[in-house]
């Protein structure tokens, strides 16, 4: 059954796929009428482009998956109604039916907050605030239905802690934070044509092959079976927005998308039990991150925009830069400037008043910093090649890492 279930899961994200490109166009003027637009920074005059468009991929992968929620059991024998009891079999997977319908919730619940941040165009601090809402439906249903928060101890840490070690509420908050980071982590690695959708689309479809390939080894079938389910229509919906957002952009994903896509990952991370193996996958945006913390907690200026800026002249990107004093920021804040700088990952520049330019603090622009000024289709492509890059480099990793680190084969 499984077989065919991800047979069918398949055919339906194909036909997803092409009402969505269809659809995508003939939105646009709605979009406008609505003022859900913005403006593309790094092009000559700037036009507005629809934005949100991420809250019609998410519709559409909802739709697909509320298609498909009987597939994976109404044709079993277990799913027909016992005459006596009028109850279900108790053989019936209750459990991983309500886990299914669970993940649906968060990942609904995530779309309309990201879609409700772009309309309201919220702060920062409720931006982190969304993912962990949304997250509730989830894990209050773990909760119930399966409440295992034991995890494997790698085999160093055996002899202290035992082959597993139950760390209670400590489990719950992980799952929450992990869906804080996804969800933001997309977000900030972005503000050129296509990257958005571009990276999501590579740590779907790594996903995708790495669920495959725990099937054909025949580990955790299950897990990776229901990682699949969301992951197929999850590609092909972006797939076909790709098609408009990549350069030059037709339209725009909005922070809705970002949300939806990050969600998404952090759902079958967590249901699938392979949450570790997901942060693999998840390597430039940890790096964006880490070289965010700076700017992202203000120990150093953060502007509202942080991508790079664009010169109409050369029609190449250049790096954005932030403008401080030394004296000006706490001494946390002067220690990792620093070391940044020492580092030389960050560019340095002072003026004859003393005031110090640097780059803003993301992979875009550490990108521009190595390599000078590209264009900006070249900086989408060099972004989307290391995330490629990272992906092979966590596949290749991660089964002689898994074993050295556990002795048995574990969910990692
Ligand atoms: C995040 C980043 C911000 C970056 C922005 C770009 C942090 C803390 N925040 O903010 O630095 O500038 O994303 O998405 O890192 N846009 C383009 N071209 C594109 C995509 C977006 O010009 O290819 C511009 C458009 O004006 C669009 C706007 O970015 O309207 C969207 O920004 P928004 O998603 O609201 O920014 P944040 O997610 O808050
Ligand atoms: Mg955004």
């Amino acid at each position: 059954m499984s077989t065919s279930a991800i047979a069918i899961n398949g055919a339906i994200s194909v036909g997803a796929y092409f009402i969505t490109v269809r659809m995508i166009p003939r939105l646009r003027e709605m979009f406008i009428k609505a003022n859900l637009c913005g403006k593309d920074l790094c092009k000559r005059d700037k036009p507005q482009v629809p934005e949100s468009y991420g809250v019609i991929i998410g519709c559409v992968f909802l739709i697909s998956m509320f298609l498909f929620i009987p597939i994976p059991f109404a044709f079993d024998e277990d799913a027909a109604t016992d005459a006596v009891t009028g109850g279900k079999p108790i053989t019936f997977p209750h459990d991983k039916f309500v886990e299914l319908i669970a993940a649906l919730l968060s990942i609904c619940c995530m779309i309309f907050l990201g879609f409700a941040d772009d309309v309201l165009d919220l702060r920062w601090r409720n931006k982190l605030l969304l993912p962990t809402i949304a997250t509730l439906p989830l894990l209050m249903v773990y909760y119930v239905n399966y409440n295992s928060t034991t995890v494997m101890m790698p085999n160093f840490a055996r002899g202290f802690f035992g082959t597993s070690v139950n760390i209670g509420i400590f489990y719950y908050i992980f799952m929450g934070k992990l869906a804080v980071f996804c969800t933001n982590a997309i977000n900030i690695l972005a503000g050129i044509n296509g990257l958005e959708v571009g990276q999501s689309l590579i740590i779907a479809g790594s996903v995708i092959v790495f669920n495959f390939i725990e099937l054909f080894l025949g580990h955790q079938v299950e897990s990776h079976q229901f990682s699949l389910y969301f992951m197929i229509p999850f590609f092909a919906t972006s797939l076909a927005l790709w098609k408009f957002n990549r350069y030059p952009s037709q339209v725009f994903v909005g922070d809705t998308y970002c949300y939806f896509a990050g969600m998404s990952f952090a759902v079958v991370g967590i249901l699938g039990h392979f949450s570790k193996t997901l942060l693999l996958f998840f390597l430039p945006q940890i790096l964006n991150f880490l070289y965010s913390t700076p700017q992202l907690f203000h120990f150093v200026p953060c502007p509202r925009h942080r991508l790079p800026k664009y010169d109409a002249k050369s029609d190449l990107l250049h790096i954005s830069t932030t403008e401080f004093r030394m004296s000006e920021l706490s001494s946390l804040g002067r220690l990792m400037v620093i070391v940044l700088r020492a580092l030389r990952v960050i560019s340095w520049q002072e003026q004859a008043d003393g005031r110090v330019v640097t780059n803003n603090f993301t992979l875009i622009n550490f990108l521009l910093v190595v390599f000078g000024p590209v264009h900006e289709r070249v900086a989408t492509e060099m972004l989307m090649g290391f995330q490629v890059l990272c992906s092979l480099l966590a596949l290749f990793i991660r089964y002689p890492l898994a074993n050295f680190f556990y002795a048995t084969q574990s969910s990692i």
